[in-house]
């Protein structure tokens, strides 16, 4: 008899960013005569930078002509994307990364899930709590065992080590759904516990291109020691409004090795390439020619420009959050904002009444993991006039 996987059964009936979707679309159907404003997931309103719809264009063309078409794309993604990555986004910054350790996918979010499947199901996994919820949910489904670090204005939203030694350790920094960063000398004993401890650090990076404050690392193979004990992710959604495109890649440097139950020993590099190769055909030859125009001068201003006009709208969101005395966190280095909900609502009930009484749409805290009940997060990715509609109906809500 076919058996199914039994630990589908341990995680929630709908992935988070689902369930606020449905919510939305039931009240929608009751109250078509409403205009609802969402500041929830994390996806895009503005345009796409013209330099990279032109490319997207000029590379769609190509796939007209016989000798310009292209099939599969390479299992690790075109030379001229990666190296196009190497250059702007590791060594022109002075970090060491080679061009056979970027992994080119389809994003974020499919390589975090799926990385799992180079590791072993009996790590002891540590993730910081509230996460993105497909950490949780994704080693829930394989079985691990997971200890959560609470982070919370107690502790700066600095995570504490965990109590159990962590064989495999999720940070996201900038983070989601806090919004807060980690300096370098925070991230930095993080490295050493992982040398320590001979653990592996998945460092999502999503959200690097808002990162304003110098000292906030863009990488964490800025930190000394992080290509011994680190994986990192990155995505083009949020840099250049990749989320209906789909791009993003991942660094596995070849120093990554790590023991068999026989005593092999085995490269984290070639492991992901083996996996890549076989589960996954490549992103196509016309978003990553898109990916690629990021690069490009033009690319760079664009997306930019792009990036400074939601980062004020982060400002506005939490300095007026702020004018009716909600405790907000993040939106410097991260186009989220983190309130803490009003009195004693929680986070879900503070969802339903901005919802029925003022049509604006977040995502409670407490879908991102127990540390975040008492929380609610707005997002910075709305156009302005919504942003500045939904801020003043919160205003007259509250
Ligand atoms: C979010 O809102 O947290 C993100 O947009 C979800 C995602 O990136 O998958």
């Amino acid at each position: 008899m076919m058996k199914i996987n039994e630990h589908y059964t341990e995680i929630g009936n709908n992935y988070l960013f689902a369930e606020v979707a449905g919510k939305v679309r039931e009240y929608r159907g009751k109250h078509p005569d409403k205009k609802v404003i969402s500041l929830g997931i994390g996806d895009i309103t503005q345009p796409i930078a013209p330099a990279v719809i032109d490319a997207i264009t000029r590379a769609t063309r190509e796939m007209a002509k016989a000798e310009t078409l292209r099939g599969y794309a390479p299992y690790e993604g075109y030379d001229f994307l990666v190296n196009a990555i190497l250059k702007h986004d590791f060594t022109d910054r002075g970090i060491a990364v080679e061009a056979d350790e970027i992994f080119i996918s389809d994003g974020a979010k499919s390589d975090t899930g799926n990385i799992g499947d180079i590791l072993g199901t009996d790590n002891q996994v540590a993730i910081t709590d509230p996460a993105y919820p497909v950490y949780v949910d994704t080693n829930l489904m394989a079985g691990r065992k997971i200890e959560l670090l609470p982070c919370t204005p107690a502790n700066q939203f600095v995570p504490p080590f965990p109590k159990k030694t962590a064989d495999v350790i999720y940070l996201c920094y900038p983070n989601n759904p806090t919004g807060t960063a980690l300096t370098k000398e925070q991230l930095k004993p993080w490295v050493d516990y992982a040398t320590e401890h001979q653990s592996l650090i998945l460092f999502d990076a999503a959200y690097e291109a808002f990162v304003s404050q110098e000292n906030v690392p863009h990488s964490i193979f800025e930190i000394e020691g992080a290509r011994k004990v680190a994986i990192e992710f990155r995505s083009f959604s949020k840099t250049a409004g990749f989320t209906g495109l789909r791009a993003g890649y991942t660094v596995v440097p070849k120093d990554l090795l790590a023991k068999t139950a026989r005593g092999e020993t085995l490269s984290l590099n070639e492991m992901w390439r083996r996996r890549q190769s076989t589960k996954f055909n490549g992103t196509s030859y016309i978003i990553q020619r898109g990916a690629e125009a990021v690069y490009s001068p033009e690319g760079l201003a664009q997306t930019g420009e792009t990036i400074a006009y939601y980062m004020q709208n982060a400002k506005i969101i939490k300095e007026t959050l702020e004018t009716l005395s909600l405790k907000c966190y993040g939106g410097v280095n991260a186009p989220y904002i983190w309130c803490q909900t009003p009195g004693s609502t929680t986070s879900w009930e503070f969802f339903d009444y901005l919802l029925n009484n003022a049509q604006v749409v977040g995502t409670p805290g407490s879908g991102f993991g127990a540390s975040g009940e008492g929380f609610f997060r707005f997002t910075a990715f709305g156009n302005r006039e919504d942003t500045l509609e939904a801020v003043e109906r919160i205003k007259q809500r509250i």
